[in-house]
């Protein structure tokens, strides 16, 4: 069976990963990607951005530092193999291989390769974490699931909140929101919490951001919900990037069953990156002309990324059925995609979010608003966990493309 490993190489020298490449052309039924990062600080920030299955780091006399590498990588991606590329002879002929192996082990190595790395030896590495993954599977990644529109007001965060609450009832402490609404959060207020850490003290922490410090920043809420909150500023907003939130979102879906993502309606570099995330995103419209003339162009876009059909959901929202308005199939006629969900106008949302508690609790799940809410809920075990970016590498105009970082196919 074809197997495709994901390597970094960590080295200030280019020539390391040209000799790893050349020995993975020779090795059967295997397809790597290949990534270099110049610095260790680099390596970390690709570990856990990219999360590899094996980084090649080249290791220098400084065993000090080829440790806090190791320590590092291992909070970040405990799932990565670390592998020391080595050149005997900058080591002196007075120091014997295995001397360098021990001091290796010690600096939390797990395997070594010897250069000019041969095609045998990337080989037998290649198969030991193999034969690994086949005894200890990794658990499952949790599922990112994005709530967007190119229209402001049309239900994102109360669909967010409400969803988020009724699963986290069913799986409690195993969903975050995440509210990534950057300028104008309003999901802390809705679950009526006073988050005194948000989304910026995540992206702040980032280079020592583990599962159980994300845990720690998120704000738990009644129903078992826990809440990443939103920036509470633009200042704060300021902090948060493209790859700050990619960071944070790979880590969550580490930590949490199900991480929810509510967000502003604008297509900016932020958002590409958490749809480049998302295992599903909603589309939220309305059955009212102009949102659903920008819903059509959302989708032209999402469809011109890339993103795959089968990742999206169309949620029509405070749908009324009264004469001469738009009913369900007309406004999938004018998206030219089919509705999946019809969430119907209700009143008591409003109070709900002006006091702070989300109406899906305590709401009967078998009429109304309450069963498009437990509709909803119900298809999340079946969105698959997806592994790759979702993006074709396509991006909007003056964004940096996170589906085409510098990788290499070998
Ligand atoms: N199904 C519904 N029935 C009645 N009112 C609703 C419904 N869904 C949302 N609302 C109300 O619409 C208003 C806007 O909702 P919400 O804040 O969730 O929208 P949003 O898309 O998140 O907005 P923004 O783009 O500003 O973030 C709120 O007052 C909310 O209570
Ligand atoms: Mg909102």
């Amino acid at each position: 069976m074809q197997r495709t490993p994901k390597i970094l190489i960590v080295s200030p020298d280019a020539r390391l990963q040209t000799e790893v490449a050349a020995a993975l052309k020779g090795i059967a039924d295997t397809t790597a990607l290949l990534q270099r990062a110049a610095d260790h600080r680099q390596g970390i920030e690709a570990i856990q951005n990219w999360r590899p299955t094996l980084a090649v780091v080249e290791m220098t006399k400084d065993l000090r530092a080829l440790k806090t590498f190791a320590d590092e990588a291992a909070a970040a991606a405990p799932e990565t193999n670390l592998a020391a590329a080595f050149s005997p002879e900058l080591f002196g002929p007075d120091v014997s291989e295995s001397a360098i192996l021990i001091e290796a082990i010690r600096a939390g190595m797990q395997d070594f390769l010897r250069r000019p790395v041969s095609r045998a030896d990337l080989e037998q590495l290649l198969d030991r974490l193999e034969r690994k993954a086949a005894v200890c599977p990794r658990s499952p990644p949790g599922k990112i699931v994005s709530f967007i529109s190119n229209k402001g007001g049309v239900g994102k965060s109360t669909l967010a909140v409400n969803v988020g609450c009724g699963l986290a009832a069913q799986a409690p402490e195993r969903v975050l929101l995440i509210d990534a609404s950057l300028q104008l959060g309003v999901c802390a207020s809705m679950l009526d919490l006073k988050p005194a850490t948000t989304l910026t003290d995540a992206v702040r922490e980032r280079h020592r951001l583990d599962e159980t410090l994300l845990r720690q920043l998120a704000t738990p809420h009644a129903s078992g919900l826990h809440l990443l909150a939103a920036p509470r500023d633009a200042l704060e907003a300021a902090d948060v990037d493209e790859e700050a939130i990619a960071r944070v979102l790979t880590l969550a879906r580490r930590a949490y069953d199900y991480v929810f993502v509510d967000t502003f309606p604008l297509i900016d570099s932020v958002m590409m990156a958490v749809l480049d995330l998302s295992d599903r995103a909603f589309l939220i419209t309305e059955s009212v002309v102009p949102t659903l003339l920008g819903t059509v162009s959302l989708i032209r876009v999402l469809d011109n990324l890339g993103f795959p059909k089968e990742r999206q959901r169309v949620i029509l929202n405070r749908y009324s059925s009264f004469a001469g308005n738009l009913r369900p199939h007309d406004v999938a006629n004018r998206l030219g995609r089919a509705v999946d969900h019809v969430v119907p106008y209700q009143k008591k949302l409003l109070i709900a979010s002006n006091i702070g508690r989300p109406y899906v609790q305590g709401a009967a799940t078998w009429y109304g608003i309450g069963k498009a809410f437990a509709r909803i809920i119900q298809e999340m075990p079946a969105v698959a966990a997806q592994h790759e970016p979702a993006r074709n590498g396509a991006s909007i105009p003056g964004d940096r493309p996170l589906g085409a970082r510098k990788e290499t196919r070998v």
